[in-house]
């Protein structure tokens, strides 16, 4: 797969912002009276907002019946958001069929893995491979482009939303296997990347090959790990074929689709080349005190997939309604980590939704207008930061933020990694990733992610945190890359098992053992909830490796227990393993030991905790995820462009507070 296409030529995020930040959010109209949506553009004068994103769940308001198209409310509405200088993301509505679909098509509808169909009546109803769906949804994308690809205040298109539906249903089944015959050619080479010599699964003919189904006991891992594969490709058909229909109307316009923060079911390095704008939404706890963390990893996720400026489609103003608890942004809090998303590259700061529902699924989720109204806290921090934004706008947009160390992230590896029969449950790609982005979060050390393949040239420092599967060509290219100068370092279960999820020779691939010096890998020994391991001068957690290493590489090893005196942390030339999950401070010690080697330096020396520094351009971004005030050193003298304030030498930031520092 070629990633890192061109797409100079196409539109992007400056074709919206034009040197503004992108402030405003979802806005779903039709769920008020008229007179409603002249107090929201005037609400949305006041607080600043430039953008909203209409239609996204408009459907069955579109198209109250098959065939029939009501656009009125929607042309006025376009209307009043050109008259008062709000520019329109305009959403397909495909993400949420009107009824009279499922109920004349049921073919349209999706199948869980036990047959069961998922009804209207809730949201993303759609079957990715049901022909029918696909003709609709193509009708109404086609009619919306051409009446409104003219019009003023069309500034970005949205495709559907939040793609994530798997279908495991007859029709889904046929294009799984059209998909397969493409991959495979052949049976035979089907058969044999499936193992299927394995519980006599060999299969005789393409139609007897379903999608994984639910069987009396454990599901072949490869043809899950290829129906992974196939639905996040048969959703990406579905939104190609709506982006080409409204790039056709308008070739100007840039088009996106909003992404869930990390999702697991779509491989959003695949997907990010297929967009003009790569937009996610994110909704940290706000009672996480690793919500900072988590905001950072998905804001730099999403630059790494822009190649730069991103659009932040949605976050919450302040409580979300989905989890089991529901916590409220306390003061200032949203304005932090909304600031945080434009540090780390957004060019776009918006929510779901401007105003908060009365009825529905959703109304206990806030809205920049809470039911409390203007007068609410929530509205009232909404518009300062709206003013904040228009302030420093012209001074960050499009500017790019460089970061000396990447973070490999694959979705395929991690699909592999995260299946039954593993030697430990315990294991999760994700919280995996987490851990060392937060690390490097930790140490002030700013990081892009990249794919495997990606060409890694720039960086002075590598990260793999986990990459269970890894292609020969990912193999090669880390190779090469230590051969000409690069720092590497790999956590543990790397390189294990080839694109069919096939166990490389050995355990783990042998020229990855050679590179990083392991003789021979004897045995894994992976650790029990909250058990550790100590190891000289720090604790392990997770995982623990039998490891008989080459002389010399061991830098730090296992002490005590079954695996005493046994490597624990590898080091060959410029090549680091670490076969454990070392606990939090230590991984950051570690990181920053390695960093600091590789020539790679903390934003700025002595940082207090939870104050998070970022680069963006020649502006230095200053936030304290902190409740109490903070004073910052900072080398030479700066203006703050949101109090245009001088600062000499020092900065002090309130609770939760920021600088943005030019010099
Ligand atoms: C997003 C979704 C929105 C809304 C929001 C609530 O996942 O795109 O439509 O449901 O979550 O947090």
């Amino acid at each position: 797969m070629t990633y890192r296409k061109d797409r100079s030529g196409d539109p992007g995020l400056a074709d919206a912002t034009r040197g503004r930040i992108l402030f405003g959010g979802d806005y779903n109209p039709e769920q008020w009276p008229e007179e409603t949506w002249h107090e929201d553009v005037r609400l949305m004068r006041e607080a600043g907002v430039n953008s909203v994103t209409l239609g996204v769940f408009s459907w069955a308001k579109l198209e109250p019946e098959p065939g029939a198209r009501e656009f009125g409310w929607l042309d006025r509405l376009m209307d009043l958001m050109h008259t008062n200088g709000v520019g329109v993301v305009l959403a397909t509505p495909t993400s949420s069929p009107p009824p009279w679909l499922g109920r004349l098509h049921p073919d349209t509808l999706p199948r869980d893995e036990n047959g069961r169909v998922e009804w209207w009546g809730g949201r993303q109803h759609f079957s990715h491979s049901s022909a029918t769906y696909r003709r609709y949804a193509a009708a109404i994308a086609e009619d919306l482009a051409a009446r409104y690809g003219g019009h003023p205040a069309l500034t970005m298109w949205h495709i559907n939303n939040e793609y994530c539906t798997a279908d495991h249903g007859d029709e889904a089944a046929a294009a799984f296997r059209r998909w397969l015959r493409t991959r495979y050619g052949t049976l035979d080479a089907l058969n044999t990347a499936w193992g299927t010599a394995f519980w006599s699964q060999g299969y005789d003919s393409w139609d007897g090959i379903l999608p994984p189904r639910t069987p009396h006991y454990m599901k072949n891992p490869a043809q899950v790990l290829d129906f992974r594969r196939f639905t996040s490709d048969a959703l990406l058909e579905c939104y190609v074929a709506e982006r080409d229909i409204v790039a056709r109307h308008t070739p100007h316009v840039p088009v996106t689709t909003n992404f869930m923060p990390l999702f697991f079911g779509q491989d959003a390095w695949r997907w990010a080349e297929e967009e003009d704008v790569v937009s996610v939404d994110l909704y940290p706890d706000p009672r996480d005190p690793l919500g900072p963390q988590h905001g950072a990893l998905i804001q730099d996720l999403t630059r790494s997939q822009a190649r730069g400026p991103w659009m932040l489609m949605e976050q919450a103003a302040g409580p979300v309604n989905w989890r089991g608890v529901n916590h409220p942004k306390p003061r200032g809090l949203n304005r932090l980590w909304s600031l945080q998303a434009v540090a780390r590259g957004a060019d776009a700061v918006c929510y779901f939704q401007w105003r908060q529902s009365r009825q529905g699924a959703e109304k206990f989720h806030s809205g920049m207008v809470p039911h409390a109204g203007e007068r609410g806290r929530t509205f009232q921090e909404v518009k300062q930061l709206g003013a904040e934004l228009a302030a420093i706008g012209g001074e960050v947009t499009g500017r790019h933020i460089g970061a000396d160390i990447a973070i490999l992230h694959d979705w395929h590896a991690w699909w592999a990694a995260a299946q039954d029969g593993r030697p430990s449950a315990q294991v999760d790609h994700s919280a995996v990733l987490h851990a060392w982005h937060r690390a490097l979060w930790e140490a002030h050390l700013t990081a892009d992610f990249a794919h495997p393949e990606h060409d890694l040239a720039g960086y002075r420092l590598v990260v793999v945190p986990q990459l269970y599967t890894m292609t020969d060509a990912a193999i090669d290219n880390l190779l090469a890359y230590v051969r000409t100068g690069g720092v590497l370092v790999s956590g543990f279960l790397t390189g294990v098992a080839d694109q069919d999820d096939r166990v490389r020779p050995g355990g783990m691939d042998p020229r990855l053992r050679e590179l990083f010096g392991i003789h021979v890998l004897h045995e894994w020994w992976p650790l029990d909830e909250g058990e550790t391991v100590d190891c000289d001068g720090f604790r392990g957690t997770l995982w623990s490796e039998e490891i008989e290493a080459e002389e010399g590489v061991a830098q730090s090893a296992y002490q005590g227990g079954e695996l005493d005196g046994l490597p624990a942390v590898l080091r060959r030339d410029r090549a680091w393993y670490v076969s454990t999950l070392p606990e939090p401070d230590a991984l950051r010690g570690l990181l920053t030991r390695i960093a600091a080697g590789a020539g790679v330096h903390p934003v700025l020396d002595g940082l207090p905790d939870r104050v998070e520094a970022v680069r963006r351009g020649d502006l230095l971004f200053l936030l304290n995820h902190g409740r109490e005030p903070v004073t910052v050193d900072v080398p030479g003298a700066h203006t703050d462009l949101l109090t245009g304030d001088k600062a000499a030498e020092r900065v002090t930031l309130g609770r939760y507070g920021v600088a943005v520092l030019r010099p």
